[in-house]
Order: structure tokens, then C-alpha cells, then sequence
């Protein structure tokens, strides 16, 4: 691993995560390199957050595309001019096709709000609280070719309060988002997470099943 890890992030959306990981790189002993934004919506609010912080963006629009592979293959030459050590997932709205998640395998970070491997999809936020579950939270993981089912790397747990809402349940997991996934880009980009055939590596050691857990 050289000493800089360049990072590309992919979003569709607000781009609060992508935030927190400028935020986090901010000190310039920071390994993590973000050297661009791509997007597969123009009018993604994560794409000024990326001008505003002086990082390269790119939209690069599906719908004018035949299909996902053909698609996944633009993007992957979007991607590769920027020659990432990693590309980030933060709220990348797309389903992945088998070539794109292969061709970044072992490099390829995404984040979910909710305890995988519960609640992949949408409306994790209602679901939790339709389950009558006492704890929620989010999840970092390597992606792999099932959808939001990749090796754990880190999880943050919160408890449900009996008044929460869909909408005070997003709020309190996407601040313990913006702690765990610039957590788990920075073990990448110290050479310290990795993926192997048995699954999530932190120096070294093979991570649990549900990666490594902060409780709050
Ligand atoms: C985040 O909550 C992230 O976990 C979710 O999209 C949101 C993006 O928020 N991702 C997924 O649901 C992926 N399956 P942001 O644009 O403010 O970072």
C-alpha cells in the first residue's frame, strides 16, 4: 500500500457521508486521498459538497444508457482515469452488475443503514421499527455480488427508543454513519482492512461476522 490511498466516492444523493469523510481527511497527514466524486444524478447535492471542497465531479447520468452493463462499463472508465486504491459507496442509489463489483473486488466500500444482514434494501428505518426491534444502526461493508450482503467491517448499534420515528431513527444512524464509514476508510487507506477469500481482515485478523461493533 503506498503512503496515499486515492479514494473515488460514487453518490446519488445528499451526500452527508461523503461530508464526513472530507471532514475526516481534512488534516494533511491524512492518508486518504478523495481525487473525485461521480455521480449518476446532476442534481445530487453531494456534487457541490465535492466542488466546495475542490474535488474533481463527474456525472455520469444512467438513463442515458441500454442497460445496467453497459452503464457499470462507462463508469468503470470514469472510475479508473482516477486510479483508486478504493472506491466508496455513499449512498450510491444503483444496483451493482457482477463485472463492475468483480473488477473492484477487494476495494469497493458501502455503507447501509441498518444491521446487516437485516433489513438490505429500502425503508430499513421502518422496518426496524414495523419489527418492533430494541436495536438499529448502520453498517459498513465490503461489496461483493449479493446485494448489501458483503463481509462486515464495521457496525454502530443504537437503541430504539420507544418514540422514535422512521425520521429520529434516520437522524441518530446517520450520525453514527459519519463516525464509522470515515473510520473504515481510514483502516483501508493505513493498509489495515483488507478482504480475503475468509472475509474482512483488521490487522490481520479475521473480523466476526458482524464486523467490528461499536454500541453507543
Ligand atoms: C445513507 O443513509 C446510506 O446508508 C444509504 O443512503 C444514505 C445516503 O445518505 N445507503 C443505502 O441505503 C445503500 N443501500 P447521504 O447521501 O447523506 O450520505
Amino acid at each position: 500500500m503506498p503512503d496515499t490511498c486515492d479514494v473515488v466516492v460514487l453518490l446519488s444523493g445528499t451526500g452527508s457521508n461523503l461530508q464526513a469523510l472530507i471532514n475526516s481527511v481534512e488534516p494533511e497527514n491524512s492518508p486518504v486521498k478523495i481525487r473525485a466524486v461521480i455521480s449518476n444524478r446532476e442534481d445530487a447535492y453531494g456534487l457541490q459538497r465535492a466542488k466546495d471542497a475542490g474535488i474533481d465531479t463527474h456525472v455520469l447520468d444512467h438513463t442515458a444508457f441500454e442497460g445496467r452493463e453497459a452503464f457499470d462499463a462507462a463508469l468503470i472508465e470514469v472510475i479508473d482515469t482516477f486510479n483508486p486504491q478504493l472506491v466508496v459507496l455513499a449512498g450510491f442509489m444503483r444496483i451493482l452488475s457482477a463485472n463492475f463489483v468483480r473488477h473492484y473486488q477487494g476495494r469497493l466500500l458501502n455503507i447501509h443503514p441498518s444491521l446487516l444482514p437485516k433489513y438490505k434494501g429500502l425503508h430499513t428505518h421502518q422496518r426496524a421499527l414495523e419489527a418492533g426491534d430494541s436495536e438499529h444502526g448502520c453498517s459498513v461493508h465490503f461489496v461483493t455480488e449479493e446485494l448489501d450482503g458483503g463481509p462486515l467491517v464495521v457496525q454502530a448499534v443504537i437503541a430504539i427508543e420507544s418514540d422514535d420515528s422512521p425520521h429520529s431513527l434516520a437522524q441518530r444512524v446517520h450520525t453514527q454513519e459519519h463516525l464509522i464509514y470515515p473510520l473504515a476508510v481510514r483502516w483501508f487507506a493505513e493498509g489495515r482492512l483488507s478482504l480475503d477469500e475468509q472475509g474482512a481482515l483488521l490487522d490481520g485478523q479475521l473480523l466476526a461476522a458482524s464486523g467490528h461493533l461499536i454500541r453507543t
